[in-house]
């Protein structure tokens, strides 16, 4: 395996030029709404009609790609749009410095003027998420933008945009709160329908509706597998989930079927809050004791926890964090999402 080191230098450059980015591509968006191109001329269906794509996440992925390319020829690139167009399905990412970009996650609700769209700029190392952006442009005055340096000397950052620029950035919160104590009950939960819509019932959605309700049920209801959780939220926008969770606006975020670019910049925004994110279904052949894996960026099912810091009891974050992963798993049927080949 190759190692390739950036400095922090190095990555508060490339942090930095992304947040520009993401705020360009977010200018394009605006225009975009006020002329209403995207709505009126230029919507097509990919795989069924909630699998949308338009001009604007065309363009978008073109003003990225582009200029990501001219300043860093050497990088790889993988965006949603030129996957969907190729021949190729596997999962691509290498060692070597590779981006990983959605440029409108949550491109229904932009279709429906719903505010919860994002442009999410990932860029990984030796194949793990290390810088994150994601600017929501319809959101806060002129935009809210999340972003981290995912390193020792790196930060996480939420920054807002008025009239006039940039108000002062804040860093994220620190220190988050324990999670509550019969977590998931009290926990603020973000789970997504997706666009696997078949009917049937061993079907991902209907497995999904299951998952949801038993998260809501009141502790002990439905055979036990009652969460109470405070809340379900379902955004329209994975990169969206991910974030509010990484920057502690959540609690849980469960979701399978989305893609590496609908969560790459948001798990380094997560990890460096302290979040975790593992596969939404549980491993095989792990015990109630092993140490719970990250997930597989490509792997296609996440569960995220928040940050948290150490509880009553003196239990340390990650016994809080992989304890609530153990009772979401418990609460929630595996669900199928095969990579196409
Ligand atoms: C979609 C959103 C949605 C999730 C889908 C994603 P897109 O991304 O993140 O919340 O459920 O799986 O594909 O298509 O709007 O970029």
């Amino acid at each position: 395996m190759t190692t390739t080191t950036f400095t922090i230098q190095d990555l508060q450059k490339l942090h930095d030029f992304a947040c520009s980015l993401a705020r360009r591509a977010g200018r394009y968006l605006r225009e975009d709404q006020i002329h209403r191109q995207t709505y009126v001329l230029a919507t097509r269906e990919k795989l069924n009609s909630v699998d949308l794509v338009t001009a604007a996440d065309e363009g978008v992925e073109k003003l990225i790609h582009d200029s990501v390319l001219a300043e860093y020829p050497d990088h790889a690139f993988i965006g949603e749009e030129s996957y969907s167009a190729g021949e190729e399905k596997r999962f691509l990412l290498k060692d070597g410095p590779t981006w990983i970009v959605d440029p409108i996650d949550g491109t229904v609700n932009m279709v429906h003027m719903f505010p919860m769209t994002a442009i999410s700029i990932g860029f990984c190392l030796n194949s793990v998420p290390t810088v994150g952006v994601v600017f929501a442009p319809f959101l806060g005055g002129e935009g809210t933008l999340y972003s981290a340096i995912h390193h020792p000397q790196g930060g996480a950052w939420i920054s807002e945009f008025g009239p006039s620029g940039p108000l002062t950035p804040l860093p994220i919160i620190k220190p988050p709160p324990p999670l509550p104590e019969n977590a998931p009950k009290g926990c603020l939960f973000f789970g997504e329908w997706g666009k696997d819509r078949r009917d049937s019932p061993q079907s991902n959605l209907t497995k999904k509706s299951t998952n949801f309700v038993n998260m809501a049920t009141e502790l002990g209801g439905r055979g036990g597998m009652g969460g109470m959780v405070h809340g379900l939220r379902s955004l329209g926008s994975s990169t969206l989930d991910m974030v509010y969770v990484a920057s502690g606006q959540g609690d849980i975020m469960f979701e399978a079927g989305c893609w590496e670019w609908d969560v790459c910049a948001g798990i380094a925004i997560l990890l460096q809050t302290g979040g975790i994110v593992v596969d939404s279904n549980p491993p095989d052949g792990l015990s109630d004791t092993d140490p719970i894996p990250m997930a597989n960026l490509g792997g296609r099912r996440y569960l995220a926890i928040r940050a948290c810091s150490e509880d009553a009891q003196g239990r340390s974050p990650r016994t809080q964090q992989e304890a609530l992963v153990r009772e979401v798993w418990k609460r929630t049927e595996r669900l199928n999402y095969e990579r196409p080949t």
